[in-house]
Order: C-alpha cells, then structure tokens, then sequence
C-alpha cells in the first residue's frame, strides 16, 4: 500500500475537547462533526468524543445524510443538522432521529402536513447578522413563539451564527450577541420553553464569553486549530491531523535538470531530488508548487517542481535520503513543525480547508 496517510491523533482530539469545555463550563457543548469532522473521520472522532466521561452532549452536521455513518456506528448522542428542514431531508431526520433547523413557516407547514409518529426536534436559526440562513431576528421572537406552539414539532433549541468572532474587532460578533440574547430574554419572560440557546464557534468560545448561553458549537479548535491569525489563544491546542508519506525516489539531478511539467525548477547546482507519492488528487493543492516545506531526515526542505496529481517533489541539496525515508508534510519531526496554518498562509485560505481538502484517497490511520 502507499505510504501516504493522514495520522489522526485522538489522544489530541481529547485534549482539545476536554480544554475547550473547562472553558465554558457549565454550558453544553455540541461538536461539530460535519464534512467527516473537517476532513479527519467523523466517526472516529464521534465515538471518542462519545466515550469521554464527560462527552458532548450533541454532535453538529451539516446536512442529514452525514448523520447516517454515526447511527450505523452506533453513536446515540442527539445531533443537530445546521441544513433547513426539507421535503428531501425529512425521512432522514424522523429516520435517525435528528434534530433539524427550521427558519420559517414553510417548515412548519410541512411538519404540520406530515404523517408522524412522534414530534420532530427543532432548533431556530435566528440570522442575526450572518446573513446566511436564518428568521431575521427582528422577526424571530413571534415566530419562535409559533414554533413552540406547532403541531408535530418540538422546540428543542434556538441558534445564532456569527459573521466575525474569528476577527480582531468584535464589535460586530457583540452586537450579533446582543440581538440574540434580547431575544432569549423576551422568551424566558413569556414562559416559552425554547430548550438550548447556542451562538458560540470556536471564534466566540475563544474571545467572547458573554456567547457562551446554553451550549456552544466547537469545530475546528477541537481538531486543534485556531479560527483565524486575529483569535486569542487562550485554550492550549494541539492539531489533531498530520500528513506524512515516504520517500518514493531519490536521485542526483546535475546542474541544468529541470523537475515536473512546466520545467518551473532547474537545479542550479548538483543537487539530490526526492519524489514523494501524494499529488493534488490528494488534497496537495497545486498552488503550494513552490511554496510547501517538507521535515526530512530533520530538516526542512523545500518543494520543487510543480505539484502534480500523485507525485511532489523537494530538493533535499547534499541529505543523503534514500527510498523509504519518513517524510512529514504536516506535522512535527526532529523539532520541527509545519501545520495547516503553512498552508493556509501560502494558498490564502484558512486551515478548514486544508484539513477539509486531505481527499478521500488518502487513509486514516488513527492513533489514541
Ligand atoms: C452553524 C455553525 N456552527 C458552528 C460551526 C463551527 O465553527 P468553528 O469551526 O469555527 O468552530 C460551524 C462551522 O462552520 C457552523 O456552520
């Protein structure tokens, strides 16, 4: 088999969860697995969240089909579906007993029309600033109020997202937490049991405890990254994803070669080439060509030729690499360190999409 895995650390997963949730005790927390958990196994990471003395007490997906694998798996923890309910999602919620996202009467309607053997659980997304999905929150306190009232349905929650809480000035996440928090208010006045009132992603969790309500939504801190450069970092984490390979060919290349399509390098010295198996089918995106970094043999060292589908390649000057060397293309060896943040920076992202982008053709190999 290749030599190209993803290592997933589930000890580090723990670590992750065990420091976010000492933060916002005694709120809930509802771990967001969506998108295979950001590309590292939802699954997994759902069974070892699950079996933690003190486990999430929801898992968050974003759209009903990814809540499937975990029933099979066994996972009885309730989870939330961020997507809207719908006539093509509704099986599926009563199917694995989801809790689903509602927004507007349309919802309600199609609850109200359905032939159900027991209410479903809904949470409102209240758009207060997002500007994504969502009643408008001028509008949210009388429509929340129906929802508790509507036939098959029970309210068992009541949400915001913010737009900012990843960004230095958190003027905006303030203001999105205010319009949210009038909201509960009015409805703990009036008596309507709305369940859990969440606003909080790792952004607010980090920077903004007024956000923290009832639960909170924890995803990419969990796999051990910081939202943005601007958060704070006030919770120790560790990522939980590494990418390693090894080398699959190593030769000199004398002065005047040149490496991959485009002849983009051409060693200007004698210099050795290694080629490694893994290429943008990967989730190594072609425009890293030039600007990823490799830790071979503890040094690190730079990538040379334009990325290819299966292959890369780095320049590793006078270390004698053989066939079979360890190569980490994220992750720690001999001190030193490269993360998704390398990436993002180089490709002007963030690390979800790194983490997210690590293809399916890739393995899992997981580590406790
Ligand atoms: C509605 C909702 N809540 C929470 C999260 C988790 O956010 P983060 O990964 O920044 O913690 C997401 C992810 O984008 C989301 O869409």
């Amino acid at each position: 088999m290749r030599p190209t895995k993803a290592i997933i650390r589930l000890s580090n997963l723990g670590h992750n969860y065990r420091e976010l949730r000492k933060r916002v005790a005694p709120a809930k927390v509802a771990a967001v697995i969506k998108a295979d958990a950001y590309g590292h196994g939802a699954v997994e990471a759902a069974q070892t969240l699950a079996d933690l003395k003190t486990p999430p007490e929801y898992f968050a997906v974003a759209y009903a089909e990814e809540a499937k694998p975990l029933r099979k798996a066994g996972v009885k923890t309730p989870v939330l579906v961020f997507d809207l309910l719908s006539k093509d999602n509704l099986e599926e919620v009563v199917a694995d007993n989801l809790e689903i996202t509602v927004a507007d009467e349309r919802h309600l309607r199609l609850l109200s029309r359905a032939k159900l053997e027991r209410r479903v659980a809904v949470h409102v997304n209240v758009d207060t600033g997002m500007g994504r999905v969502g009643t408008p929150y001028r509008e949210a306190v009388a429509f929340i109020r129906k929802v508790a009232a509507a036939r098959n349905v029970r309210l068992a929650g009541v949400y915001t997202h913010f737009a900012t809480s990843d960004e230095k000035d958190k003027t905006f996440a303030r203001l999105q937490t205010r319009r949210f928090k009038e909201i509960v208010d009015r409805l703990r006045e009036e008596g309507v049991d709305y369940g859990v009132a969440h606003a909080a992603n790792s952004g607010g969790v980090l920077d903004l405890p007024e956000a923290t309500f009832d639960m909170v939504r924890l995803g990419i801190s969990l796999y051990g990254y910081y939202p943005s450069l601007e958060t704070s970092e006030s919770v120790p984490l560790k990522p939980v994803m590494a990418l390693e390979s090894r080398v699959g060919s190593s030769r000199i290349y004398e002065k005047g070669e040149t490496v991959s399509y485009g002849r983009l390098f051409m060693a200007r010295r004698s210099t050795r080439i290694v080629s490694v198996p893994i290429g943008y089918a990967d989730g190594v995106n072609r425009n890293l060509t030039h600007r990823m970094k490799a830790i071979i043999k503890g040094r690190i060292v730079p990538h040379v030729g334009r990325v290819t589908m299966d292959r890369i390649m780095f320049d590793v000057g006078d270390l004698d690499v053989r066939a079979g060397d360890r190569v980490v293309l994220i992750g720690e060896a001999g001190g030193k360190r490269i993360d998704a943040w390398d990436w993002s920076r180089a490709l002007e992202t963030i690390p979800y999409e790194i983490t997210c982008a690590i293809s399916k053709r890739v393995p899992r190999v997981y580590r406790r």
